[in-house]
C-alpha cells in the first residue's frame, strides 16, 4: 500500500501520530525514553547520548502542530538537562546529540538567551575534546565496566555518529564569530572522511588513532556485525553528517561524499527499503533497524535539497523509505509507546533489539515534518 504518493499525504500521518504524542507526552512527562521493552518506553535518565532526543521529540511536534503540552514537556524536562551539563564526567562526544535538537531548537525557535548559553556551554565542552595531533574529536569517556585494554583504545577512538554533533560547532563559531571552533569541526570531518570511509564507500563504525601520537590505527565496530562490515545506522548518520557539513562549510566534497554514502546505503536496501541493522550481518539478518531508515531518509531529504543535478532521485527514494516505514513499521496503536517498530538499538549487546527506539522516532518525525516545510534543528 503506497501511503505517501504525494508530499502532502504526509499530512494525514501527521494528524494519526499527533494524538498519540499528546498521550505520550502526558504520561512520559519527564522520564527519558530509550527503548520499548514491550509496549513500554524503558527510561535512560542517566545523560546516555539518547537523553536529549525525548524533549527534542517534543519540542520538534510543538514546532509543527503549536500544542501547548509539547512545549510543557520540553520545558519540564529542560532543568534535567541543564544540570547534567555539569557532568563532564559523563557527557561526551555526544554533547550535540543532547543539546542541539533541544536547547539550540529552543533557541533558534524562540531566540532565548539562556538557551543560546546552554548551546555555546555545550559547544565548549565538545571542542575541549578535539586531539590535535590527529584532528579528532574524541568519541567516548571511561565507562565502568571497561577493560584496561578498551579504556585505552577509546581515548583514541572516533566514531561515525560523530558527525550530527558538529553542527553544534559551526553554530557556535557562526554565533561567537570565534573561527576555532569551526576548524575543530571540519578537520575533525576530514579525518573521518579519510579514514572510517572504505574504499567502497561504506563505513566503519568506529576507527582508532594513537592518542599521543595522532597516528592512525584501525577500524573497529562497537555496533555492528564485524570490524569490516557495514553498520546500517553507522552508514546513515554518515549520510546526513556530510551533507550537514556540506551545508556549513560549502566545500563540495562533503556533498560529494554523502552522495557516495547514500548510494551505497541505497543499493543495499532490501525490498521493503528498511535495512537490516547492518548490511553484511551474517547471523540475525533478518534483523531490521527503522531506525537507520529514519535518519537517512531525513538525510537524503537534506541532500536534494542541497544537491543539483540528481535532487529528484534523492528526494524519491527518502519518499520510498518513508513510505515503507508508514506502511509497514508504524504503530498508531495506543498501547504501544513508540512511533516505529522494529528499531534495533544495540545487537551485540543485546539491547532494544526489535522495538522501539527514542531517536528513530525523532528522525522519523523530523523527516516528516521536513516534507511540510518544518526546518530540522541540526540543519544551517
Ligand atoms: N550514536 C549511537 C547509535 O547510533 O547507536
Amino acid at each position: 500500500m503506497n501511503i505517501i504518493k504525494e508530499k502532502d499525504s504526509t499530512k494525514d500521518i501527521l494528524t494519526q501520530l499527533r494524538g498519540k504524542m499528546l498521550q505520550n507526552s502526558n504520561k512520559i512527562s519527564t522520564n527519558f525514553p530509550h527503548f520499548t521493552e514491550g509496549n513500554h518506553y524503558s527510561y535512560r535518565n542517566d545523560g546516555f547520548w539518547t537523553t536529549g532526543f525525548w524533549p527534542a521529540l517534543n519540542l520538534l511536534a510543538y514546532q509543527y502542530y503549536k500544542d501547548d503540552l509539547f512545549l510543557k514537556t520540553f520545558q519540564d524536562c529542560s532543568n534535567h538537562l541543564i544540570k547534567l551539563l555539569d557532568r563532564e564526567d559523563i557527557l561526551d562526544h555526544d554533547i550535540g546529540f543532547i543539546y542541539i535538537p533541544t536547547f539550540l531548537g529552543h533557541y533558534k525557535l524562540f531566540g532565548d538567551a539562556q538557551s543560546k548559553e546552554i548551546a555555546l556551554k555545550a559547544a565548549d565542552m565538545l571542542k575541549n575534546r578535539f586531539n590535535s595531533k590527529g584532528k579528532f574529536i574524541r568519541a567516548w569517556n571511561d565507562w565502568e565496566d571497561d577493560t584496561a585494554d578498551f579504556r585505552e583504545e577509546k581515548k583514541g577512538k572516533v566514531i561515525i555518529d560523530s558527525l550530527m554533533n558538529i553542527p553544534l560547532l559551526f553554530w557556535a563559531s557562526e554565533q561567537t564569530k570565534n573561527d576555532d571552533y569551526f576548524i575543530v569541526a571540519k578537520e575533525h570531518a576530514e579525518t573521518v572522511m579519510n579514514y572510517i570511509v572504505r574504499e567502497d564507500f561504506s563505513t566503519y563504525h568506529t576507527f582508532n588513532f594513537d592518542h599521543v601520537t595522532g597516528t592512525p590505527k584501525k577500524g573497529k565496530t562497537q555496533q555492528g556485525y564485524a570490524d569490516e562490515s557495514c553498520w546500517s545506522r553507522g552508514q546513515a548518520w554518515g549520510i546526513y553528517g556530510f551533507a550537514l557539513v556540506y551545508q556549513y562549510t560549502k566545500e563540495v566534497k562533503f556533498l560529494e561524499m554523502s552522495m557516495k554514502l547514500a548510494d551505497y546505503f541505497i543499493e543495499r536496501l532490501p525490498e521493503d527499503s528498511v535495512p537490516s541493522w547492518d548490511f553484511d550481518a551474517v547471523e540475525n539478518n533478518n534483523i531490521k533497524d527503522s531506525s537507520a531508515a529514519a535518519i537517512a531518509a531525513s538525510g537524503l531529504l537534506l541532500v536534494s535539497e542541497l544537491e543539483k543535478s540528481e535532487k529528484e532521485r534523492y528526494y524519491l527514494k527518502a519518499l520510498e523509505i518513508i513510505n515503507s516505514l508508514c506502511s509497514e513499521y508504524l504503530s498508531c496503536e495506543s498501547d504501544f509507546e513508540a512511533l516505529l517498530r522494529k528499531g534495533c538499538s544495540d545487537l551485540p549487546r543485546g539491547a532494544g533489539i526489535e522495538s522501539g527506539i527514542i531517536y528513530g522516532d525523532y528522525f522519523f518525525l523530523e523527516a516528516l515534518v521536513k516534507l511540510n516545510n518544518v526546518k530540522s534543528f541540526f540543519e544551517r
